[in-house]
């Protein structure tokens, strides 16, 4: 496995790939990887001749408030990861060599954004579609692997390569979750004992949406007022939000029809958790 941090170098690697005919497969991550991106890298293993995971904490995509800073790095343990997957390539770049003086160019969106976490985090989605574009352009993949655990983040990166006439595949994986149901995130490596124990209430409370909906209920604001009421018997549970949308559209359900995900975001003590569960 080779770890590559120049675009210079990155871009070589991806055209000599193209030119022997093989397809590339990309897992972008900010790193500290746990088994949900495992996942991603595995299906890409299996799907592609090669296999490229960029490793890069995107300083543009955190709000000047929120955790770039502590955000968890363990490149060591990162790279024995992607080794032993059989990964052929970790991109690992500085934020100098990805953002050098003088740059001004960003990819932004509009509607797709405006709700859920892109209302509480105003520049996120431009950062996001910024680097991902930046890494489509560098490792010019055939599939590029995302989680559905960031279910908005999935739907702007599809329609960000329909709108940009992009030529990559965006493949959606499963949320992982721990034994009590806590979907993975590398940021759960922040909650203490406690709030470890009470995050587990998110995904309680989405097994409950699912429930409602199964047994029929289609008043969504109910549901949504449900959940509310669920986590605020938490104590160190403060929700941002509950809301049930179209999985493509982010806006609340037209009819009966396409998919339908019960989303929430949550502050588990300072930790801000994000999880949904397919309704339907
Ligand atoms: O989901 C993430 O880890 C990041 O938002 C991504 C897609 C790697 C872009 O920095």
């Amino acid at each position: 496995m080779e770890i590559i941090r120049t675009v210079s170098e990155m871009k070589a690697a991806a055209a000599a790939f193209r030119a022997e005919g093989l397809s590339a497969g990309l897992v972008p991550t900010m790193g500290s990887l746990h088994e949900g991106h495992m996942s991603l890298v595995r299906k890409a293993v299996s799907e592609n001749d090669r296999t490229v995971v960029s490793i890069f904490v995107n300083p543009i995509q955190f709000e000047a408030h929120e955790d770039f800073g502590s955000y968890p790095r363990d490149m060591a343990k990162d790279s024995e990861l992607c080794e032993r997957a059989s990964v052929d390539v970790v991109f690992n770049p500085s934020a100098r060599e990805m953002y050098p003086d003088g740059f001004h160019s960003y990819v932004d969106m509009s509607v797709l954004t405006e709700g859920l976490c892109g209302a509480r985090r105003p520049n996120h989605f431009r950062g996001v579609c910024t680097v991902v574009s930046k890494l489509f352009n560098i490792t010019y993949p055939r599939r590029a692997y995302f989680g559905q655990k960031d279910a908005q983040q999935l739907a702007v990166i599809k329609r960000m390569v329909l709108d940009l006439n992009m030529d990559v595949e965006v493949v959606g994986m499963p949320v992982i979750r721990e034994a009590d149901g806590l979907a993975m995130s590398s940021r759960n490596a922040y909650l203490n004992d406690e709030e470890r124990a009470d995050a587990a209430y998110i995904c309680k409370a989405l097994s409950e949406a699912s429930r409602l909906f199964d047994e029929g209920e289609r008043d969504i604001r109910r549901i949504e007022r449900h959940i509310g009421e669920l986590l605020s018997k938490i104590p160190s549970i403060a929700l941002e939000y509950a809301e049930i949308v179209d999985a493509k559209t982010m806006r609340p359900p037209d009819g009966d029809h396409g998919e339908i995900i019960c989303a929430v975001a949550a502050r588990v003590g300072k930790t801000r958790l994000i999880d949904n569960v397919r309704l339907k």
